[in-house]
């Protein structure tokens, strides 16, 4: 299933927080049969590694008026959850949904689990004998599937490690700055833009940070962009693209095409300049709300990066550049603020800097100076 076979996501993540008959209109526009593939998938994507003990099948029935979809995902220890052939398996449990609740549970926003959401029949056509071992199993792993039916998201740091990012252990640390600023966003439909998607020129996949965003944010569809082709990256609510974040018109054009965004991320080339005209092109294309974020500041204090050792020797890194944003975020403070304050100066309400990582939070600039009445001069004597 490649994500442009699911434009019929979009669909989903439009519909799933909606009334019952805007979601019932949308399934008879793409059909039950095309929205369930895109639940299982998305089911099969949310499971966890299952540690259970052994294998087991647990059916999955999808009903939708007179329709029973049915479907068998294959519980291993160890291994991704996947799916199986329907027919000649043994079940441990066979989970029912009305497709309606299961989208619901997977894209709607967060608001626990409903109760009868879901029914049950366990140990349904065990042939073999009925051991408790055997019960135990597939309690187990009926366990997994039901989990991911949630929209419950697993803690970031832990997202980092399944997916093998590196934005959590070793090198950096910044899963909990991340989730600190991200987290009221996390039941939203967010659209989130990554620059730089992992792997270099190696042609193996990478998209380690794309996993781990598009569990984070269950509504979420998350875009990557990198100079190679990551093509291979793809999959149900992930679209990479291919250009350099150093070229404006093909940045814009992103923006036009996938925009606006909700977090745009630059983990790209780390190159001063290419960070700097990232974030002059890019911020405008950011929500109000939303939030520019820049790894690896680090290479401001390397020369071979267009950086220098020596805080403030070159005016054009990217932590000069941050450190200058201090001052536009104060524009109204200053005689000839109003005149001469930019976009960003307009649009930048926040700035929260981190070793080695830098949030920008835009919104409305415009609280208005403290007032000219108040002295410029400290009125008390203090001495
Ligand atoms: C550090 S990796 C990204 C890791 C990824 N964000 C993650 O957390 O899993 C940097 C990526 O940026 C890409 N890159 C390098 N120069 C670039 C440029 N000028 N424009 C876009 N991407 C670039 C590289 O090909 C590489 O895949």
């Amino acid at each position: 299933m490649s994500y442009d076979d699911h434009a019929v996501l979009e669909a989903i993540l439009r519909c799933a927080g909606g009334d019952e008959r805007f979601l019932l209109n949308t399934v008879e526009e793409w059909g039950a049969a095309e929205i369930t593939a895109a639940l299982v998938d998305e089911l099969l994507f949310r499971c966890e590694i299952p540690q259970v003990g052994g294998e087991a099948f647990i059916g999955l029935d999808v009903l939708h008026g007179a329709d029973r979809i049915s479907h068998v995902l294959q519980v291993t220890d160890g291994k991704p959850v996947t799916s199986a052939e329907p027919a000649g398996q043994e079940l441990g449990a066979v989970l029912e949904f009305t497709l309606s609740d299961l989208l619901r549970e997977l894209f709607g926003p967060a608001s626990g689990r409903t109760a009868g959401a879901f029914g049950v029949s366990f140990l349904p056509d065990l042939r073999g004998p009925r051991t408790m071992e055997g019960a135990a199993l597939a309690a187990r792993a009926t366990n997994v599937v039901l989990h991911a039916t949630t929209n419950e998201t697993p803690p970031l740091d832990r997202l980092a490690l399944r997916y093998e990012s590196d934005k959590w252990g070793g090198v950096h640390w910044f899963t909990g700055h991340y989730d600190r600023h991200l987290r009221p966003l996390r039941d939203q439909a967010v659209r989130i833009l990554e620059i730089g998607i992992g792997g270099y020129d190696d042609l193996l996949p990478s998209g380690a940070s794309l996993k781990m965003w598009k569990r984070y944010f269950p509504r979420g569809l998350v875009f990557g962009v990198d100079i190679f082709d990551k093509s291979a990256c793809d999959q149900p609510r992930v679209k990479t693209l291919r250009g350099r974040q150093d070229d404006p018109e093909f940045m814009r054009r992103v923006a036009e095409e996938h925009g606006p965004f909700d977090v745009i991320i630059d983990d790209g080339s780390h190159i001063n300049a290419h960070m700097r005209t990232s974030f002059s092109v890019m911020f405008p294309h950011l929500r109000n709300g939303g939030f520019y974020v820049i790894e690896d500041t680090f290479t401001s204090y390397w020369p071979g990066y267009g950086g220098h050792p020596e805080p403030g020797a070159r005016p054009d890194t990217a932590l000069e550049m941050v450190k200058g944003l201090i001052d536009s975020l104060h524009y109204e403070e200053r005689p000839d603020g109003a005149a001469t304050a930019d976009y960003i100066a307009r649009n930048l309400v926040g700035l929260h800097a981190y070793h080695n990582l830098v949030f920008l939070e835009k919104g409305v600039n415009k609280e208005g100076g403290i007032p000219h009445t108040v002295p410029r001069e400290p009125f008390w004597n203090d001495n």
